[in-house]
């Protein structure tokens, strides 16, 4: 149903315009409570033997939605009717922004995959903190808030402004993102090495104890997956090191391996971010090869060219405790989330262990027991 309906009307339209189509009657039919709890009932039923606790947190299931869909902590509710265990809002930057001229979202339907180069687009911290403070939730869940540098900020002056987002949103966040890994702002990916890392994590955690007190924010990064394997490997260091809660893998990719012939090739010129089914396969090896360095001491969440429960299920074997989608709830459309908890239920239970939780990061341990 709604592929045709993908087909005939969003596929005609210009990306981004889709977008703002779908998020609107999002947000509309969350606003009508009789529609919403029919809604919910529906695409977020429950499954017991899913629930999963992480970051210190309780959350109905493993599976939620990534960063870049609701930038501005619009529609966090509607996500959760939709059924996502939790929503990670942003990014949001330290100052509002546009982002980058229009064209910037472009679908490559035969691949499954979306190319875009919105550059942080977004109200900035002050207003979304300040919708944040001011949100009634409908559904319980889990928010999570990504933030990400200002453009006009110089490199050299990032961590300031990650630490005023920090210490406006912070307070307003179940887990807390530094994303160091978005391919279209400029040097962004360079604050991924361990010399401008470590001071920046080090001063996101200390602006976000001194603003929060009553509780320890839970603090991750979020990588790339155009990361070399040993800056990979690096990038586990010093998140243990620094006591980090959690790494998220990955990011879109500026390489544009894994595209099939189909795809129009203007289109796959494009610049910015390839995000979809391309990207499976490398973001599954960096969590790999996460897994097999920090073990259960950080929690790891899977994203990238997720599309179905067998891609989730692999991501918990491979080491993965959370796990997230973006771009193929493009192209799924609103069963998405549903069609992945059904389907995990069902694969744990034909699996030998008991728990999501005994799940995790079972193929490291098969290889290394062999
Ligand atoms: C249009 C678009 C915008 C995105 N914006 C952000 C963002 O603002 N911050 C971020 O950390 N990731 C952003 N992402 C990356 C996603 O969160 C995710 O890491 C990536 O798309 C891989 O997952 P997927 O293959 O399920 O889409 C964006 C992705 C897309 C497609």
């Amino acid at each position: 149903m709604y592929k045709l309906f993908f087909q005939l009307v969003f596929k005609r339209m210009d990306p981004e315009k889709a977008h703002y189509l779908a998020f609107r009657w999002i947000r509309l039919a969350v606003r009508v409570p009789v529609l919403r709890t029919f809604v919910a009932a529906v695409l977020a039923p429950r499954h017991e033997e899913l629930r999963t606790e992480a970051l210190g947190l309780r959350m109905h299931g493993p599976f939620g939605l990534a960063a870049g869909f609701d930038k501005n902590a619009v529609a966090i509710d509607g996500m959760a009717m939709l059924g996502f265990d939790h929503v990670e809002i942003g990014t949001v930057t330290g100052e509002a922004q546009p982002g980058n001229p229009r064209k910037r979202l472009f679908r490559l339907v035969p691949d499954r995959a979306l190319i875009n180069r919105m550059g942080f687009n977004n109200e900035g911290s002050a207003a979304v903190a300040a919708r944040l403070r001011a949100r009634v939730p409908v559904f319980r869940t889990v928010v999570g808030v990504n933030i990400g540098k200002t453009k006009a900020v110089e490199e050299a002056d990032a961590a300031a402004d990650y630490v005023k987002s920090t210490e406006r949103l912070a307070a307003h966040a179940d887990y807390l993102v530094v994303n160091v890994s978005s391919p279209n702002t400029p040097g962004l990916r360079n604050l991924q090495a361990t010399e401008s890392l470590r001071p920046l994590l080090t001063a996101v955690r200390e602006a976000a104890d001194r603003t929060v007190t009553d509780r320890r924010v839970p603090l991750l990064v979020k990588i790339a997956p155009d990361l070399a394997d040993e800056d990979v490997d690096a990038v586990a260091d010093l998140a243990v090191e620094l006591g980090l809660d959690g790494i998220i893998a990955t990011n879109t990719t500026i390489a544009r391996a894994g595209l099939g012939l189909s795809s129009d090739p203007a289109l796959v010129q494009e610049t910015g971010g390839l995000s979809g089914a391309p990207l499976k396969e490398r973001s599954l090896e960096v969590l790999r090869r996460l897994y097999a360095r920090v073990g259960d001491r950080i929690v790891l969440v899977g994203v990238g060219g997720i599309e179905d429960a067998e891609d989730a299920w692999q991501r918990i074997l491979a080491g993965a405790t959370l796990i997230q989608g973006y771009s193929a709830f493009i192209y799924e459309g609103p069963f998405y989330a549903r069609a992945v908890h059904k389907g995990l239920a069902a694969r744990l239970a034909a699996s030998p262990y008991a728990t999501l939780a005994e799940a995790v990061g079972a193929d490291h341990r098969k290889a290394t027991t062999r």
